[in-house]
């Protein structure tokens, strides 16, 4: 079975697709076997689509596998057990409407990945999607700060960091930066493995590598116990509608948009 990695927060534009595209992509960078069998699978659950159009420009250089499925909810509901793949990375809708899809895929998730900007009017919304949807999923879950650009200096930073250790809410150590190259890449077709072999692009590239390593270093751990407001939340037995008849290969969906392929995936 696939583990499932969810990128999620309610608030528009933290940048969940940004990190769904690039810590895809360097997991199979990594973990590609061939050019075609690569054991990670992207899926964008969002209707505005934004991952498809990314993977559409990038086309056959795409690392990992993709889908685009938000229109059925029995395709969400069948993701973890697609046997085809080791690691799904699924973004999810930035808006309160889309709950229901969220919910839906937080069944399926084996661990969420909580995107916030350091910016202390991102704080409150993304605490809403965490106390009101996340954590009472019972799913193993991070915050993780996006987005900080090192030549504003650390107030934001350290701002942002005590927010969340008083609320108690778990962080990932990796902080991904603010790089131009990351806010042109969708535009561009590429993705964090392709940028260009100069410094700049190295250290943008760095911080999904090692975000990768905590996302993936967490996975085979016992569930934790994520306190919020001092409650803990219960890890588990969450993973309804996991029942019924197994999906080997692709999730099916009428309407889906499928890109790249096994058959037609690029090399890297
Ligand atoms: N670390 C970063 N460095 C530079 N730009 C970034 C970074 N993270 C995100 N961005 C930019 O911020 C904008 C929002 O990011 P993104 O689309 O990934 O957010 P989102 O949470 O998926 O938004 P939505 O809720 O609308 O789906 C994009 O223009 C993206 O390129
Ligand atoms: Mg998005």
């Amino acid at each position: 079975m696939a583990h499932v990695h969810v990128v999620a927060n309610q608030k528009g534009g933290v940048g969940k697709t940004t990190v769904t595209v690039n810590l895809a992509a360097v997991v199979a960078d990594t973990m590609g076997r061939t050019a075609a069998d690569t054991p990670v699978l992207g899926v964008s659950t969002d209707p505005q689509a934004s991952m498809l159009e990314w993977a559409k420009r990038v086309g056959d250089e795409l690392p990992f596998d993709f889908e685009q499925c938000d229109d059925d909810p029995r395709v969400l509901s069948r993701l973890r057990r697609i046997t085809k793949y080791s690691h799904i990375f699924v973004d999810t809708p930035g808006t309160l409407e889309n709950q229901p899809i969220l919910e839906e895929v937080l069944r399926q998730a084996d661990d969420v990945i909580v995107p916030i900007e350091p910016e202390p009017l991102a704080f409150s919304p993304a605490a809403r999607t965490i106390e009101s949807v996340i954590a009472p999923s019972g799913v193993r879950w991070r915050v993780l700060i996006n987005n900080w650009d090192p030549r504003d200096g650390d107030v934001d930073l350290g701002q942002t960091r005590d927010y969340l250790a008083a609320k108690r809410f778990p962080m990932f150590n990796t902080v991904i930066r603010h790089y131009k190259l990351h806010a042109r890449a969708a535009a561009e077709g590429v993705t964090v493995v392709q940028y260009a072999k100069n410094r700049v692009a190295l250290e943008a590239r760095q911080d999904f590598f090692r975000l990768a390593l905590e996302v993936l270093g967490g996975r085979g751990g016992p569930a934790k116990h994520a306190k919020v407001n001092g409650r803990a939340t219960t890890n588990g037995s969450t993973n309804g509608g996991n029942n019924g008849g197994g999906t080997n290969g692709h999730a099916r969906a009428n309407g889906r948009e499928r890109v790249n392929a096994v058959s037609t995936r690029g090399g890297r």
